[in-house]
C-alpha cells in the first residue's frame, strides 16, 4: 500500500503492553525523549506503521489531557490482514513506531444528553467521549455488548460509571436490545455508535428515520457498498483548482491515482476509505461518495469527499487540490 500522510510522523517509544480483556491488548506509546505528545479530542484514531510496514488506523483510548502518552488498543482479530498479528505476537516494550498525528473524524458534537453504543473492541473510540461527558455533566448512558465478560476491555474503567454504563455480555444475557434503546428520537439526545459492522448496521437502521446528525458511527472497515459493475464505471474530467491541472479520470483509476499520475501530491493511509487522511474539499460537481466516514447530511451537502475510493455523478468535478 502506498503511504503518503502528510500529517507530522512521530516516531513513539512502546512504553508497555497490557492485557486488557481476552485477545485485547492495549499498547501505551510515549516520546523517546519525554516531550509531550501533539493534542487530541475524545473519538481521534492515529494511524500506526507496524514494523512490517503495514499501517493501521487505531482509535485513542487514553485522557486526552495526558499529553506524556497515547493508548490504543488492540484485538487480536480471528482473519488478521497482519496488523493484529504483528501487535500482538512481535510488537514488544523498547520497540518504536510510527504514528501520524491524531486525526478525528468522530467528533462529540454538544448535546444535552448522549447514547454511547458500543460492541466488542468499538469501545475504544468511546471510553474518551465517556469520561469527557461525564465530567461535562451531561446526561449520558453507555450501552457495551460483548461476547464474554472476559473478551470486553475496560470494564474496570467503567465500573466507576455505575449504572450508567449497561455492560450486556452475549453469554448471560444475549444481544444488546437495540429496539428497547432506539424506540424513537430523544431531543436533544445524540448517538454514537462503534463496533462490528452488523451492531452498526442494526443501529443505523433504527435510526434511519431520526433527524438527521442524529446518530454518528466509526466503522473499522469499509462500509459495504454496492458493488460497482466494471462495465457501468464512467470516466470524468477534475480540475484541480490549487494546480491549475485538469486530469481525465478513467472508468479503471480512482481520482487519487490520477492526481498522483499527474505529479499532484496527495496524502493518503487506509485508501479505503475509513481514515480521513485523503479528505479533498469539492468546489464545484456532485461527488460519488463511497467512503466510510461521512454522514448522510455531509453527502448531500457535497463541499468534500474521499478521493481515494470517491468518484463523479457529474461529468466535472472541481476540487481544491
Ligand atoms: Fe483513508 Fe482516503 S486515504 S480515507
Amino acid at each position: 500500500m502506498t503511504t503518503r500522510d502528510h500529517r507530522q510522523q512521530l516516531s513513539l517509544l512502546v512504553k508497555q503492553l497490557t492485557w486488557e480483556a481476552d485477545g485485547v491488548l492495549s499498547v501505551l506509546l510515549v516520546d523517546p525523549d519525554g516531550k509531550p505528545l501533539p493534542p487530541w479530542q475524545p473519538g481521534a484514531h492515529v494511524d500506526v506503521t507496524l514494523g512490517n510496514g503495514l499501517v493501521r488506523q487505531y482509535s485513542l483510548c487514553s485522557d486526552p489531557d495526558d499529553r506524556c502518552a497515547y493508548r490504543v488498543a488492540v484485538l487480536r482479530e480471528q482473519d488478521s490482514r497482519g496488523g493484529s498479528v504483528y501487535v500482538h505476537d512481535r510488537l514488544r516494550p523498547g520497540d518504536t513506531v510510527t504514528v501520524a498525528e491524531p486525526l478525528n473524524n468522530f467528533e462529540v458534537r454538544s448535546a444535552e444528553k448522549y447514547l454511547f453504543i458500543a460492541g466488542g473492541i468499538g469501545i475504544t473510540p468511546l471510553l474518551p467521549m465517556v469520561r469527557a461527558t461525564a465530567e461535562s455533566g451531561a446526561d449520558w448512558r453507555l450501552l457495551y455488548g460483548g461476547r464474554r465478560r472476559a473478551s470486553m476491555a475496560f470494564l474496570d474503567e467503567l465500573n466507576r460509571y455505575g449504572s450508567r454504563v449497561d455492560v450486556v455480555a452475549e453469554d448471560e444475557r444475549g444481544m444488546l436490545d437495540l429496539d428497547s434503546w432506539l424506540t424513537e428520537p430523544t431531543s436533544g439526545m445524540l448517538v454514537y455508535c462503534c463496533g462490528p459492522e452488523g451492531l452498526i448496521t442494526a443501529v443505523e437502521q433504527r435510526c434511519e428515520a431520526w433527524p438527521t446528525g442524529t446518530l454518528q458511527v466509526e466503522r473499522f472497515s469499509p462500509k459495504p457498498q454496492p458493488v460497482p459493475d466494471a462495465d457501468a464505471e464512467r470516466g470524468f474530467e477534475v480540475v484541480c483548482r490549487r494546480s491549475g491541472i485538469t486530469v481525465q479520470v478513467p472508468p479503471t483509476c480512482t481520482i487519487m491515482e490520477t492526481l498522483r499520475a499527474a505529479g499532484i501530491d496527495v496524502p493518503s493511509s487506509c485508501e479505503e476509505g475509513i481514515c480521513g487522511t485523503c479528505e479533498t474539499a469539492v468546489i464545484d460537481g456532485v461527488p460519488d461518495h463511497r467512503d466510510s466516514i461521512l454522514s448522510d447530511a455531509e453527502r448531500a451537502e457535497n463541499t468534500t469527499m474521499m478521493i481515494c475510493v470517491g468518484r463523479s455523478l457529474s461529468d466535472r468535478l472541481v476540487l481544491d487540490r
